[in-house]
């Protein structure tokens, strides 16, 4: 208040005052103005340097030309460079060859958990095991329906795989289907059925899954000899399956089994491969031309395919 001024010691004050307390009319300390002034400063550089203004479609440009979409390219563009040599390495080498080298089985497994995550873990499961009961095979493991080398694999995964079962409803009696049922129980313990062993020769089980009932791996019929199951050693399932059959279209109940084909074109490309080698010309002369109309269709590239073949191969199931 005005009798403040009178003493220069004192600091005036706003003429406020609440229950004895007086707000003082001190003025802002020095460097907490300067550091004011300075962000006032820096906001306007900045804004003249970078973009800053939104405006209809873009915003305004700002001197120094930066962008987060540009330097987003440029770093991808540099991960790409150093991606480069291995990609095109990759390119040029069979499945065989990337397993024989540990660089590039190193790289292929690194730049695979985004792949596999990406097109394969929904149906198969992270690290290969999928969820108990989902109907999809273990690749984690030493059991395969299509063989576990490198080429079948690559060749399940480039052509995908459908394990075809006639349903047997209409085939066989109750007994016959439990006597059945009894012979899978009891191979999958190693337990002798001399009459389940008679049925399932003569009532065609044996074209398919063996004469020593382990599974064909030309047709992936399931190995019936192991504890492994492909859908379930549960006895009313196994029942379900002589029943009703996989991939039995006509039959409504039947068990749907099937894996997706990622690339035509890699298929049709391995097949080609595998006849020259066992006809013991050499695969380097295939005219590919010849063997591909160019229109095949490739839902993931070949090198994305050995990539993965190698990640699922070192699962550890892996022959
Ligand atoms: C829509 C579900 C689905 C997706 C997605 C899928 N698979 Fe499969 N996969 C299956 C089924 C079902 C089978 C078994 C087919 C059969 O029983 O005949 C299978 C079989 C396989 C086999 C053969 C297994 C054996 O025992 O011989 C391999 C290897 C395989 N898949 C790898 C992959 C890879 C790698 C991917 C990702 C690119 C993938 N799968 C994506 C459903 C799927
Ligand atoms: C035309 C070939 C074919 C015939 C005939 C056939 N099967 Fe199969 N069976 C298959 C295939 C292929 C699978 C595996 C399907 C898959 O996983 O995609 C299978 C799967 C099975 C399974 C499931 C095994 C598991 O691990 O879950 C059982 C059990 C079975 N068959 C029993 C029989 C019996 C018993 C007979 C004779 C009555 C028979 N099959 C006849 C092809 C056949």
């Amino acid at each position: 208040m005005a009798e403040n001024k009178s003493n220069p010691n004192e600091v005036s004050d706003t003429g406020h005052e609440w229950d004895g307390i007086k707000e003082l009319d001190n003025p802002c300390p020095r460097w907490w103005l300067n550091s004011l002034y300075l962000s006032g400063l820096i906001v306007v550089v900045y804004f003249v340097l970078y973009p800053s203004l939104p405006l209809v479609n873009d915003s305004t440009k700002g001197l120094l030309g930066w962008t987060q979409i540009k330097e987003y390219k440029e770093d991808l563009a540099k991960v790409e460079a150093k991606r480069a040599p291995f990609e095109n390495q990759l390119a040029v080498m069979t499945v065989e060859e990337i397993l024989a080298d540990q660089k590039m089985l190193n790289y292929s497994i690194g730049s695979s958990k985004v792949l596999y995550g990406d097109n394969c873990a929904a149906c198969h499961g992270m690290g290969g095991n999928p969820a108990a009961g989902s109907g999809y095979p273990i690749l984690a493991d030493d059991d395969w329906l299509y063989g576990g080398s490198i080429y079948d694999i690559e060749m399940s995964i480039a052509n995908g795989r459908i394990g075809m079962m006639p349903a047997h409803s209409a085939l066989l009696n109750t007994e016959e289907v439990d006597q059945l049922v009894q012979f899978v129980v009891d191979s999958s313990n190693g337990v002798s059925n001399e009459a389940g062993l008679a049925l399932y020769n003569t009532k065609g089980c044996v074209a398919c899954h063996g004469a020593d009932a382990k599974g064909v791996q030309a047709m992936g019929s399931a190995n019936l000899t192991d504890k492994i199951w492909r859908f379930s050693g549960d006895e009313e399932q196994i029942r379900h399956t002589i029943l009703h059959g996989v991939n039995a279209v006509a039959d409504a109940e039947t068990r749907v089994a099937v894996m997706p084909q990622w690339s035509e074109k890699l298929a049709i490309m391995l097949e080609a491969r595998a006849y020259a080698i066992e006809e013991g010309e050499d695969p380097n002369d295939i005219d590919w031309d010849d063997e591909l109309e160019g229109d095949e269709a490739e839902r993931l590239t070949e090198t994305e395919i050995k990539k993965l073949a190698v990640y699922v191969h070192q699962f550890g199931g892996g022959q």
